[in-house]
């Protein structure tokens, strides 16, 4: 994933913003649709959730990318910016156990400057939270390999019980008063935060070939 087609990419939207009303979400989309489609392709090409050993390096990598990313966010102080975000750390350290594993993973790397500010959390946050929105489709995958909300797949199942609350994410995301470098704080923090999920699965797939 080539991060300097982003930039280009950022610059318009932030000019767009101005003068089109842009929402901050789609934004916030737009900017990181490659790291996303990046993503999907690292979990989905190599059939990763289609074995069980396949779906252990699965939750490895999410596990290392999830608590990495929601430890920062709990230092950085985010339940004072928006309470009701979703940890799904124990969940997933709850499913490696599950299948007899103990985590094993490596460091993913520094998704952004430590602590983040206001709007770093609200980029960071969104891709936490929209995390939720594949999530009913990953758990239909688990589902073939026999895992569960009750086992295997709990985090996949908190987050799909989640998903009412996006559209509550989501206006709080658009209506977050913010300056022009706010707003791009909020988009680098987004693209930092894939960005280590990003390099996490690019890890795991190294690993299992
Ligand atoms: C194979 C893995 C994945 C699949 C198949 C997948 C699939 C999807 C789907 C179907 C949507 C909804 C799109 C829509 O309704 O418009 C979505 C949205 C989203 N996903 Fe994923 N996803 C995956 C992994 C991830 C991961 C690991 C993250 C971040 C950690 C993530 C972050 C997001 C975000 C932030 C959105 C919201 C985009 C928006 O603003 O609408 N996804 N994903």
């Amino acid at each position: 994933m080539l991060l300097a087609n982003i930039t280009p990419l950022k610059v318009l939207l932030m000019t767009a913003s101005c003068s089109l009303a842009i929402s901050r979400r789609a934004r916030l989309r737009a900017v990181t649709a490659d790291l996303h489609d990046s993503i999907d392709s690292e979990i989905s090409r190599t059939g990763l959730m289609t074995t069980r050993d396949g779906y252990v390096a699965y939750l490895n990598a999410t596990l290392a990318a999830r608590a990495k990313i929601e430890a920062l966010l709990d230092a950085s102080g985010a339940a004072e910016v928006y309470a009701p975000w979703s940890r799904i750390s124990a969940a997933l350290r709850q499913d490696v156990a599950d299948l007899g594993e103990k985590p094993s993973f490596g460091d993913p790397g520094a998704p952004a400057p430590t602590p983040l500010g206001v709007a770093g959390i609200w980029g960071a946050l969104y891709v936490l939270e929209g995390s939720a929105m594949g999530a009913r489709l990953l758990l239909r995958r688990a589902a073939g390999l026999g895992f569960t909300g009750q086992f295997g797949a709990r985090h996949l199942a908190q987050q799909t019980s989640g998903l009412p609350w996006w559209r509550h994410f989501v206006s709080a995301l658009d209506e977050a008063p913010m300056t022009a470098l706010q707003e791009t704080a909020c988009l680098d923090s987004a693209i930092a935060t894939f960005a280590c999920f990003d390099r996490a699965y690019a890890s795991m797939n190294d690993r299992q070939t």
